[in-house]
């Protein structure tokens, strides 16, 4: 085992909180620590947008620091920013949200955190589509909370039955917790299923957390049906989100939270034992990207979809991947045969043919076989890594 595999959280040094055993050893880092010691490696492991921030984004940001913006902003986030994040989803998803209903956070990494980390709690189930974001089951495990997992399968586009959500809640059932488009699988749920699942959990008094934050990349002029576009109120939803997908910002750390006044309320006060507030220059560079000229994102959609068009081409003629077309993010999550090891296979084809591909069981249980390919690379870089992979996968023997 190398140091890099070793996971620290299980040395016998009492220091530590036994709950940080819930944090895995990231799948994404095994590999993309093994790829730093290779030559000639073609990444399809990338978990952010390639295409340069927009310059006026910049032009803000130089601009804040320029003009001494480098404090404290108020705890609920950037005035400024709030208001512009009000009109922007009031607009976009036909209901009013007003300041008080949000909350910047350091990326929706933090708004993520805050809010399991807020709900979760011993004897308190949270239903997870399985595979997910890695983030969450962790998160809800760390705070006493327990995870029931929906599978969803290549085969099916990874849709998620809302029936089998729905028959899956019971008494102790607190949330659940939804990402349409999904990391790993780039699926977007289609309306009647955000639309089944947040009524039926208002009805039953439960939460609906949802991860939004790749709401703009979605493909072919699809209808997007953000939980905030299907909630008769906002009681028992909240939506994260941010700017690192849609405007290519990911390393300016600035998300939000949107949730009732009195659930703010209570955020920001544990935001303000977390980070105190998000990076005060680049809360400017949001209200930049908001308020200024969007054209960028139906830009980089068009560009990920002509990509998303040749990945899923090159996956069908591969031999043992099981493809579907993804509607929306950067992310396919093709099946191996079943019993086939991803991890075995990712970690094997990382070493005989350079292409980085992240191993499915990094994102759930019930994926073992499958391996997530991200197409957050030029066209050219996916062509040369199939011109690899397709006579590797011919030399295998999956049986
Ligand atoms: C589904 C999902 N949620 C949240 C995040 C984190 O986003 P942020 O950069 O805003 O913290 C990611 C990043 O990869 C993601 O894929």
């Amino acid at each position: 085992m190398s140091r890099l595999d070793f996971d620290f959280y299980e040395s016998e040094d009492p220091v530590w909180n036994p709950a940080l055993l819930t944090i895995p050893v990231p799948g994404i880092r095994k590999m993309v620590n093994l790829a730093a010691t290779m030559d000639d490696v073609i990444h399809l492991s990338i978990g952010q947008p390639d295409a340069p921030t927009p310059p006026h984004v910049i032009h803000a940001t130089i601009d804040a620091l320029e003009a001494g913006q480098t404090g404290y902003t108020m705890d609920a986030g950037l005035p400024e920013l709030l208001e512009a994040l009000a009109e922007y989803n009031s607009e976009r998803y036909g209901r009013p949200i007003s300041p008080e209903n949000i909350l910047v956070t350091t990326g929706a990494t933090e708004a993520i955190y805050l809010a399991l980390t807020a709900v979760s709690a011993p004897g308190r189930e949270f239903i997870v589509p399985d595979p997910s974001f890695m983030l969450y089951a962790p998160l809800i495990r760390m705070n006493g909370g327990e995870v029931k997992y929906i599978p969803t399968r290549a085969e099916n586009n990874h849709q998620l039955d809302p029936q089998e959500v729905i028959d899956a809640i019971d008494n102790n059932t607190h949330a659940i917790i939804l990402n349409s488009p999904s990391n790993p699988t780039g699926t977007v749920y289609p309306r009647e299923t955000v639309e089944a699942i947040v009524q039926e959990a208002a009805y039953r008094g439960i939460y609906v957390l949802s991860d939004e934050v790749y709401d703009h990349l979605i493909y072919d002029n699809r209808d997007y049906a953000s939980v905030l576009s299907c909630c008769s109120d906002l009681d028992h939803v909240m939506i994260m989100s941010s700017f690192s997908k849609t405007f290519s910002m990911a390393g300016m750390r600035i998300g939000w939270l949107i949730a009732s006044q009195g659930a703010i309320r209570k955020l920001r006060r544990y935001h303000m034992f977390t980070t105190t507030v998000a990076n005060t220059p680049c809360q400017w560079a949001g209200v930049a990207a908001l308020r200024g000229d969007r054209s960028f994102i139906d830009k980089t959609v068009d560009i990920y979809r002509q990509r998303r068009d040749r990945l899923v081409e090159l996956v069908n003629q591969t031999p043992y991947l099981e493809g579907y077309t993804p509607e929306g993010a950067f992310y396919l999550f093709p099946a191996l045969p079943e019993g086939v090891n991803g991890n075995n296979v990712a970690l094997r084809m990382l070493r005989e043919t350079g292409v980085c591909t992240i191993a499915g069981d990094t994102f759930g249980e019930s994926c073992r076989n499958a391996i997530r390919i991200s197409y957050a690379t030029s066209i050219e870089n996916i062509e040369r890594a199939f011109e690899r992979i397709i006579p590797w996968m011919e030399k295998q023997d999956f049986g």
